[in-house]
């Protein structure tokens, strides 16, 4: 693997500023973002008016506390654009993230804040060990989907040469790594793992590949994962994350020089940990929902928004910016089953312990008579037999009941036998609601 980092005299003078000095910037771009949308944005003039607070109250960085959560129903209230604090004329782009039902959350950048997220995204490469003159196979969906654009406009801005593949044609998309020898790939761990397996299916050897390092997020992803897929392709695997609804990619990174959890870009994005039933903001080191506040953001700023995401905040590493430890799950990933609260990030790691099984599974969790039951499906190794199989599929069920508490079926299936994601791969099929 490489030994890239970045050279001191890379980094922007805010990454490395003081706290104090970082802090007196996050309340002054928190103030003039709050007096923004409060005067041109009618849902957050109305939230704050209904807590009884004004712009003005929050004196402090611990004032936002004080002002009330934005959470994803809301953005789908002011569907499509009433979230927007300048008029639709300056918004030169739009993005939406699907949602499983219903209408998509839509969010929008004016020219400037396109700039921003090519900045952050610039500054998330480079923290990863990208530099200029670098090629940066983009394999994260264009589209509505964030990452695509995200990744690309970034890694334009580092000056990179970009070749923007997108999601899928998992054929082409070797053939064009072969040709064009990329140093770094940007795609979700899941379809890295299918690229893979494409390229053993080509002949290539996984350890010779021009990649160096693999940029993974928009989806959890174990610890474990990150071993096997740097032991499989020799590569460094830095993670990376983002949503929507604050900018897209490129809200915390991982740093290629200590790999210990993602530095949240706190010059722009303000994070709390809030605990999930109460909303009461949490001390630094305790578990709980990330909460985020965009402090540049001129389209669509957002105010504590609850991201679902379940982490703890952390002093800085590499960088004087707070990190947040990597993300295993979303309360909404959350699996109870028979009162066992289940992540199906728990059920990665137990898999991946196992050199007999693939790290390719669905968990299906069905509710036959009136009993939730779960079903772990999972591939067994190419190199593995069906007899081998066996064992594994039996060991498996044992370690979910000893280390997780719940009893789950197992099946083992032949290689090929889960479907592969061309991008965030669907981990959980609940049918459930089926009867
Ligand atoms: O997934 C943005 C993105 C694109 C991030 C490319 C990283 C790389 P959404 O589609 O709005 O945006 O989904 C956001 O994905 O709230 C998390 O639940 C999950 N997520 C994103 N990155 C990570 C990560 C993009 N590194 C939602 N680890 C977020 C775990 C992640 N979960």
């Amino acid at each position: 693997m490489t030994a890239r980092k970045p050279r001191p005299g890379d980094l922007e003078p805010i990454e490395t500023a003081s706290r104090d000095e970082l802090e007196a910037l996050q309340l002054a771009r928190l103030q003039w973002t709050l007096d923004r949308v409060y005067s041109n944005v009618p849902h957050y003039r109305q939230a704050f008016d209904d807590a009884r607070v004004k712009p003005g109250d929050v004196k402090s960085l611990a004032d936002l506390a004080k002002l009330p959560f934005t959470t994803k129903a809301d953005l789908r209230d002011n569907y499509p654009f009433r979230m927007f604090a300048v008029p639709r004329e300056e918004v030169v782009r739009i993005h939406a993230s699907s949602g499983t039902t219903g209408k998509p959350t839509v969010v929008g950048y004016t020219a400037k804040d396109i700039g921003t997220w090519a900045d952050v995204m610039a500054r998330s490469i480079r923290a990863a060990g990208g530099r200029a003159g670098d090629i940066v196979h983009v394999a994260y969906g264009y589209g509505l989907f964030t990452g695509g654009l995200g990744a690309h406009y970034g890694a334009e801005r580092l000056g990179c040469t970009v070749i923007p593949m997108s999601g899928g044609q998992s054929e082409k998309q070797v053939q064009l790594i072969r040709d064009f020898r990329p140093d770094i790939i940007m795609v979700t761990p899941s379809y890295m793992l299918a690229l893979a397996e494409e390229m053993q299916r080509q002949g290539i050897d996984l350890h010779t590949t021009s990649l160096k390092i693999g940029i993974f997020g928009a989806e959890p992803w174990t610890p474990t994962m990150r071993q096997k897929i740097e032991a499989l392709l020799s590569m460094d695997a830095i993670d990376i994350y983002g949503l929507s609804e604050v900018i897209g990619p490129g809200v915390a990174q991982e740093c290629i020089e200590t790999k210990d959890g993602l530095t949240v870009w706190e010059d722009h994005f303000y994070p709390e940990i809030v605990d999930p039933e109460t909303g009461r903001v949490l001390p630094d080191g305790e578990r709980g929902e990330l909460v985020l506040t965009s402090l540049t953001k001129e389209a669509m700023p957002i105010i504590r928004y609850r991201t679902r995401d379940l982490t703890r905040l952390l002093p800085g590493t590499a960088r004087t910016m707070r990190r947040i430890e990597k993300i295993t799950g979303r309360s909404d990933d959350m699996m109870i089953i028979r009162g066992v609260n289940v992540f199906p990030t728990q059920i990665e790691e137990l898999i991946l312990r196992d050199p007999i099984l693939a790290p390719h599974y669905q968990v299906e969790i069905t509710r036959p008579k009136n009993l939730d039951e779960m079903t772990i499906n999972v591939e067994r190794a190419p190199d593995a037999g069906s007899a081998d199989a066996e064992g594994a599929g039996r060991r498996l069920a044992e370690h979910v009941k000893n280390l997780i508490g719940v009893t789950a079926a197992v099946q083992v299936k032949p290689p090929g036998g889960i479907e592969r994601s061309l991008g965030k791969a669907r981990r959980v099929v609940d049918k459930r609601a089926l009867g």
